[in-house]
């Protein structure tokens, strides 16, 4: 959700921030912007991706810069609203991710000052507000004015009169620095940073960071100097790049083999040790979007496996719904680990006097900051905008907590729990076998891409992964998918299929076998054709259905994986034949880091 990149160097700034700038586009990519430090602040920014801005970037030779990507929040995608933005003498230029909260009343202000505005943006404020306080000493200025701040931000700044400097500070939206030899840098997250250096800096909320070629300070909000070890990155530059892919999404759909086997040696150290789980009564799983996905099938894992009560709740409403008497164990899922609402929720379950536990990919994340325990998905970096390989990596990660959970309590058996893990050490081979079948998923995907509309069906702990194939069908081809739970298509949506509406139905044999293969049964006598993900092996569904894609026979509580691989492949190839911008779809970004 933005991204911003910064270096202050002994080389050419412009060539160094446009490259780690495009492996932040996934941040967002309504526009971009760069400004470089010359005799003055040069600016330029355009609408539209990186490569837009590129194409008619002039020669800028200053040493020192930052640049953003957007996703738009206030203000329309447009020049004027690009970042980075000029204060009124063009001498400072700044770029920001995250929300300004009290941006109207400042903006009144400033302008009640002289200042001239030429965005609608909230960001706009930020640099007038360091205009007003600059007095010599950028980060100076900067402390001033985020004082009166209040919302969420990462920012970096430039100064024409104090050109080997490049100032940024954090609150709630990520930031990271890299150190390299006489050179430094700022970014929104590591990929923008491999190809340069693997020695990096988590910032933190309330900290500003000084950056010049030779040294780099953090500084609290107060200006004291703040002592921080670097730590290394273990992500390398090759798993930034697509490989011989299309899209990142495919790449990352065909690791999945190696996600899962990474997240399962992994373990859960941090969580085996001292019996985290022992008093746990009742559980709450809370996440966003595929992650809330994957904590609904993790309801199910967690209440067949460890005997525990769980509910689930999206991150934007647990913020805000009122405190109950009782105190679960709140279990926090994130991909990036940065999700502002997710974040939100953390704090609330601590402010609640709640346990809580983070899972999440992003390793050094503002997550495992706000959680008590972490434990991480080694999925390995993903950059494409549809959540894949890190999707299935949380189902995995939840298994495993359901197995010490069960274990800690009682409610396990050590030889069951031994038989589970076995069976879950063959997931990556059951994936595989989805993964070969590529090819006539892509077929079946191309003949359905004309659809307006498609339904995702599914009864149990399929039904939760029904809902996550319709989401990743329309955020990635644009087809408005819905997903329903089997039992529930007689209550009011069968009034909308008809011969063109394709849908999905995950009739695998499980203990929901009979009761799906009713509902599809209904959508047969509506003639919508019917696509099923059945088990191997079960010869009589093509009798019923148009279509069949089988995946192995596993325990019915591993289904949940093999199944969301077919659906991640129907969407990716739907898509495809759609022309759709498969790693950067329309109105989105990863990481969201506003609310
Ligand atoms: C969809 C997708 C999003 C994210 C959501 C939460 O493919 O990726 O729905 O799952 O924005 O993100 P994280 O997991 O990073 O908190």
């Amino acid at each position: 959700m933005c991204g911003i990149v910064g270096y202050a160097g002994y080389r050419e700034a412009l060539p160094i921030l446009i490259d780690s700038l495009k492996r932040l586009e996934y941040r967002g990519y309504d526009s971009a912007g760069v400004a470089v430090v010359e005799d003055s602040v040069k600016i330029v920014k355009d609408k539209g991706y990186i490569a837009n801005l590129e194409s008619q970037l002039p020669q800028l030779r200053g040493v020192v810069g930052l640049a953003h990507t957007r996703w738009a929040t206030h203000g329309a995608p447009s020049k004027d609203n690009a970042h980075p933005f000029y204060d009124c003498r063009e001498k400072i230029a700044l770029a920001h991710n995250g929300i300004i909260e009290n941006y109207a009343e400042l903006r009144d202000e400033l302008k009640a000052h002289g200042h001239t505005f030429r965005s609608q943006t909230d960001t706009e404020v930020l640099v007038h507000l360091v205009e007003q306080s600059y007095a010599g000493n950028l980060e100076d200025a900067i402390r001033k004015a985020l004082a009166r701040c209040t919302g969420t931000y990462a920012i970096a700044v430039v100064h024409a009169d104090e050109p080997d400097k490049l100032v940024a500070a954090r609150n709630f939206s990520p930031l990271i620095v890299g150190l390299g030899a006489e050179e430094n840098y700022v970014a929104s997250d590591v990929p923008a940073l491999l190809k340069y250096t693997d020695k990096v800096l988590y910032v933190m909320d309330r900290e500003i960071v000084v950056l010049r070629p030779k040294s780099v300070q953090i500084l609290d909000f107060e200006g004291r100097p703040v002592a921080r070890e670097p730590q290394r990155i273990t992500w390398s530059l090759e798993d930034a790049e697509r490989g011989g892919f299309d899209h990142f999404m495919l790449k990352e759909i065909f690791e999945q083999p190696q996600a899962i086997h990474n997240t399962l040696l992994g373990r859960m150290t941090e969580v085996d040790t001292n019996g985290f789980f022992q008093d746990v009564t009742s559980v709450k799983l809370v996440a966003c979007g595929t992650s809330y996905h994957a904590s609904l099938v993790g309801k199910y894992v967690l209440e067949e496996v460890a005997k525990v009560p769980t509910t689930v709740e999206l991150a934007s409403e647990y913020r805000y719904a009122p405190t109950p008497t009782e105190q679960p164990l709140v279990i926090l899922l994130s991909q990036s680990g940065e999700t502002a609402d997710t974040l939100g929720a953390a704090r609330e379950a601590k402010r609640r006097g709640c346990k809580t536990l983070g899972i999440t990919n992003g390793v050094g994340s503002s997550l495992t900051r706000e959680t008590e325990r972490t434990m991480y998905t080694r999925a390995g970096l993903e950059i494409g905008v549809a959540a894949t390989k890190t999707f299935t990596a949380q189902l995995v990660a939840l298994y495993l907590v359901a197995i010490r959970m069960g274990l800690d309590r009682g409610a396990l058996s050590p030889e069951d729990a031994n038989r589970l893990r076995d069976e879950l050490r063959a997931l990556p081979r059951h994936v595989q076998t989805v993964l070969n079948q590529a090819d006539p998923i892509a077929d079946l995907a191309r003949a359905y891409a004309g659809a307006r509309d498609m339904f995702f069906i599914g009864r149990g702990i399929n039904y939760p992964v029904a809902m996550e194939g319709a989401l990743k069908m329309k955020e990635i081809s644009y087809i408005h998918a819905e997903a329903y739970a089997g039992g529930e298509l007689k209550h009011g949506p069968l009034a909308l299929l008809t011969p063109d509406t394709p849908v999905v139905a995950v009739t695998v044999r499980d203990r929901n076998y009979e009761k799906m293969m009713g509902n599809v049964g209904e959508v047969n006598a509506r003639g919508s054709p019917v696509i099923a993900v059945g088990t191997e092996g079960g010869r009589d569904l093509p009798r019923f259905v148009e279509h069949v894609v089988y995946v192995p026979k596993v325990r019915d509580l591993l289904y949940p994986v093999p199944v969301s691989v077919v659906f991640q492949l129907l969407a990716y190839y739907a898509a495809r034949k759609r022309g759709c911008p498969i790693d950067k779809p329309r109105n989105l970004a990863k990481t969201v880091t506003v609310e």
